[in-house]
């Protein structure tokens, strides 16, 4: 039987998510997407007209497809919470009576396929990303938490109960959660120390519960979307050519490929873990030159 996957946070084909969803196309898997609201009009009319389509090949010449793609905001846990100008907001209100928030996917999701077997948690949003924590309002630094890190807390609440026993989850963070990163600011360090940690309480709690495993990728930089927004992607890249002990630039496939490791009975015994993807930047203490 093949696994079924629902992917949180793609909207084009240049992210970690639609890497992710590459490998576990190519291992089988029928994948579904939460794709942020915002982001979802011009997700789909790029994918409709083609744009996506050299990326979607996979090894053996067919296209990946998605079998359902849901509009999504993780940042509402339920329609009750969602404020009033966001629900009548016209690209949040074209959800309708499905909805957007958390429960109301993992429902969907539910009524749809039934029980799933794999879980990623792609996303990640700061709107004081560029302010130093110094600057970083209560506000700022509390929706970087919310966005980036209770969001995969409450995707396992309401996710859990719909997993399959023997089911995984993998997010992405960074490591500027553990050293110091200059520039990676609004509460974003601190989220990611926020995701790590949870996914170690996650995994005793879902693995004792649901039988689940929970794990989170700390990946090397990547020029992604959300990343060109930081806008000091170009340098953690060089730097990381330079520093690195692989002198290569990472690519998404590479993240991609662990996660679909991660997801699958070769890891049934790795939960709880952060692992590095980084072309083994994190082990560095000091410049080379
Ligand atoms: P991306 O832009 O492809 O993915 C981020 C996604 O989050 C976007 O699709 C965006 O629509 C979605 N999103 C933002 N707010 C959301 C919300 N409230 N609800 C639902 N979706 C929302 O960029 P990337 O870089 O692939 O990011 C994926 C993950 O990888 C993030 O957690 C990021 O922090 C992490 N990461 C990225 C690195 C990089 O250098 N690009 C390095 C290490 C980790």
């Amino acid at each position: 039987r093949g696994k079924k996957a629902f992917i949180a946070g793609i909207a084009d084909d240049q992210g970690f998510g639609w890497a992710i969803a590459k490998a576990l196309a190519e291992a089988g898997a029928e994948i579904s997407l939460g794709v942020w609201v915002p982001a979802l009009n011009i997700f789909e009319s790029s994918y409709r007209r083609g744009k996506f389509d050299a990326s979607r090949k996979l090894s053996n010449g067919s296209l990946m497809e998605f079998a359902k793609v849901y509009p999504m905001d993780a940042v509402y846990d339920t329609p009750e919470e969602v404020p009033e100008d966001v629900s009548s907001n016209k690209r949040y209100a074209a959800a309708g009576d499905l909805g957007f928030t958390v429960s109301d996917v993992a429902r969907n999701v539910e009524k749809d396929f039934g029980k799933i077997d794999v879980l990623v948690h792609s996303l990640a949003n700061g709107p004081e990303v560029t302010k130093p924590l110094l600057e970083t309002s209560r506000k700022g630094y509390l929706m970087a938490v919310s966005a980036s890190a209770y969001s995969y807390v409450s995707m396992l609440q309401r996710f859990g109960p719909i997993m399959n026993p023997g089911g995984a989850a993998v997010s992405l963070t960074y490591l500027a959660s553990e050293k110091i990163i200059p520039g990676y600011g609004g509460g974003m360090s601190s989220a990611k120390a926020a995701l790590e940690s949870d996914t170690r309480v996650l995994a005793y709690e879902a693995g004792r519960k649901y039988q689940l495993r929970v794990n989170t990728i700390s990946a090397g930089p990547l020029g992604s979307r959300a990343a060109k927004a930081i806008g000091f992607i170009d340098d953690m890249i060089k730097y990381s050519y330079a520093n690195a002990p692989i002198q290569k630039e990472l690519e998404a496939r590479e993240v991609g490929n662990a996660a679909a490791f991660l997801l699958s009975p070769m890891a049934s015994a790795v939960t709880g873990a952060t692992i590095y993807v980084d072309n083994g930047l994190n082990a560095m203490g000091l410049a080379p030159d």
